[in-house]
């Protein structure tokens, strides 16, 4: 689908899209260039708009089939009036999915254009728009050999109309490289397990090279020289190498500063290990390399919008396989802080990849702070179900900026409570800590477990088991992968870190 911004003036072909604030009722409120529309369509608008009793509140439709007839006009297919109701609350979150319930009902259009009158900011408003359409336009069809033509999408060419095309156009660039970088994550979380492996997870990381970004993968040889015994054992029941995935961006001048760090959990396959899952939903386990997807997606979104911060994002990617060769429960393994962990359930392995990943994180880059990312346990699920995702921190005001960011995109976080309490579950008898708390509260005993290998760095780490994919969808997304973290993560960074 091509986006493209232009001036207020009539379409000629395809269908056309009337933004109506909510007026009570009336036609009053059609803006300038709708309100010619009518005249031309011989009162069509208003006549359907006062017949349906259309009251333009947020997301609602109304459609005026061929409403020109004869030429001049003759091809406008039809006009798509949506309501957004109260102008002052529609703002850009708004507006973004206002634009993805309009892709829903253009897709079958070949080209329409939407007319941005009416409201206070047009040119926010548009890019918002097209910003919302484009998310909503992703669709992973890649293995899909015989769809009819008919099923797929047909939106060629979505137009936005403002007074100020320029400004919309340039205001609509950093939103649509946040949209590369979320369409990046879902391809990679939507890819299956014997495709997106760690080894090819990291090959398609590499192209953001591309985007000026350093990318730097270290194997099993390199992991081992580092003592990471964590991640290793997790691995070692696997065909497919284990890989650290390191990328680097730094838009800013200052070529000494600390970077923020992004670090992901990238379990390409959980089968649970030796600890087997049931069998049943097993295929989910794919997306258990969502953490790492959104990171990788984050950095594209930061440096193809050119940001000026500092930002090194890790993924540890592993598969986690049950074999003669795999780690078993009661294993004690040597993390590369040096502590070791009784290995009581290999199906708690996200915390052990993160651990050894977290230790080289901060003694690499002495980062400003941390952000982790993982599907880390079926209890935030629980908790949370697919409407938040979870949220951990030994840092208010890091925690406090994560809210925030969330909550501006619509990817909302719930901050969980932490402490000794907690951590006590975490004791074995053996080494210096289990992997597994005592089935309680298993998101925070397994948050705790992460903070034991965080020195005094800021760092929060976000549960995202719930939130990565959605059978239903979600307002900006078809069912299936959700890109979550993406936009949080580019927010979190244009916000504190520019
Ligand atoms: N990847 C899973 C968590 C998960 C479960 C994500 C369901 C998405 C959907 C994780 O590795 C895991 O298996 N966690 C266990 C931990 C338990 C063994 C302490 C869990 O949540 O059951
Ligand atoms: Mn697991
Ligand atoms: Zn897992």
């Amino acid at each position: 689908m091509k986006i493209s911004f232009a001036a207020l003036s009539l379409p000629a072909a395809g269908t056309a899209v009337v933004v109506l604030p909510a007026s009570g009722g009336t036609a009053a409120k059609l803006g300038k260039l709708a309100a010619q529309l009518d005249r031309k369509a011989k009162g069509a608008l208003s006549r359907a708009i006062a017949a349906a009793e259309f009251k333009a509140k947020r997301d609602t439709l109304l459609t005026v089939p061929a409403p020109i007839s004869g030429s001049g006009g003759g091809k406008l297919k039809r006009v798509l009036i949506v309501g957004v109701g109260d102008v002052k609350t529609f703002d850009a979150a708004a507006a973004e999915k206002t634009g993805a319930v309009l892709y829903d009902h253009l897709k079958s259009d070949e080209t329409a254009s939407v007319i941005v009158e009416g409201v206070p900011d047009p040119a926010t408003t548009a890019a918002r728009l097209a910003s919302g359409a484009k998310l909503k336009s992703y669709r992973f069809d890649k293995y899909r050999t015989k769809e009819g033509k008919d099923a797929k999408p047909k939106l060629k060419a979505l137009a936005l109309l403002s007074d100020d095309p320029a400004a919309a156009k340039k205001k609509y660039a950093p939103l649509e490289a946040i949209a590369d970088g979320v369409f990046f994550t879902r391809n990679l979380v939507s890819e299956p397990p014997n495709v997106i492996y760690p080894e090819s997870f990291a090959a398609a990381a590499k192209e953001l090279a591309k985007d000026g970004i350093k990318v730097e993968v270290l194997g099993v040889k390199e992991m081992t020289k580092l003592g990471m015994g964590a991640l290793l054992g997790v691995g070692q029941g696997s065909l497919r190498e284990s890989k650290l995935l390191v990328m680097h961006w730094n838009g800013g001048k200052d070529k000494n500063s600390k970077p923020l760090a992004l670090v992901g959990k990238g379990v390409c396959f959980d089968s649970g290990g030796i600890s087997l899952k049931p069998g049943a939903g097993m295929w989910d386990m794919k997306w258990d390399m969502a953490g790492a997807g959104a990171v990788v997606g984050a950095m594209r979104a930061i440096a193809r919008r050119k940001s000026t911060a500092h930002v090194v994002g890790l993924c540890g990617l592993v598969e986690n396989m049950p074999d003669a060769g795999a780690q078993r429960p009661g294993d004690v393994v040597t993390s590369m802080s040096g502590q070791t962990i009784e290995v009581q359930n290999t199906d708690a392995e996200g915390r052990l990849v993160l651990c050894d990943v977290l230790t080289y994180v901060q003694q690499k880059y002495q980062p400003r702070a941390i952000v982790d990312l993982a599907t880390l346990t079926g209890a935030i699920i629980q908790a949370l179900s697919e409407h938040y995702a979870g949220l951990f921190s030994n840092n208010d005001e890091l925690a406090e900026k994560l809210t925030k960011a969330g909550q501006a995109v619509g990817e909302r976080l719930w901050r969980f409570p932490m402490g000794d309490e907690y951590d006590r579950d975490l004791k074995s008898l053996i080494a210096d800590m289990k992997n597994i708390g005592g089935g309680r509260a298993g998101s925070i005993t397994a948050a705790q477990f992460l903070q034991r290998f965080i020195k005094d760095t800021p760092w929060a780490h976000l549960d995202i088991a719930g939130v990565v994919w959605n059978e239903k969808g979600t307002a900006l997304a078809a069912p299936g992968s959700t890109g979550y973290g993406v936009r949080l993560l580019d927010k979190f960074v244009s916000e504190n870190y520019e």
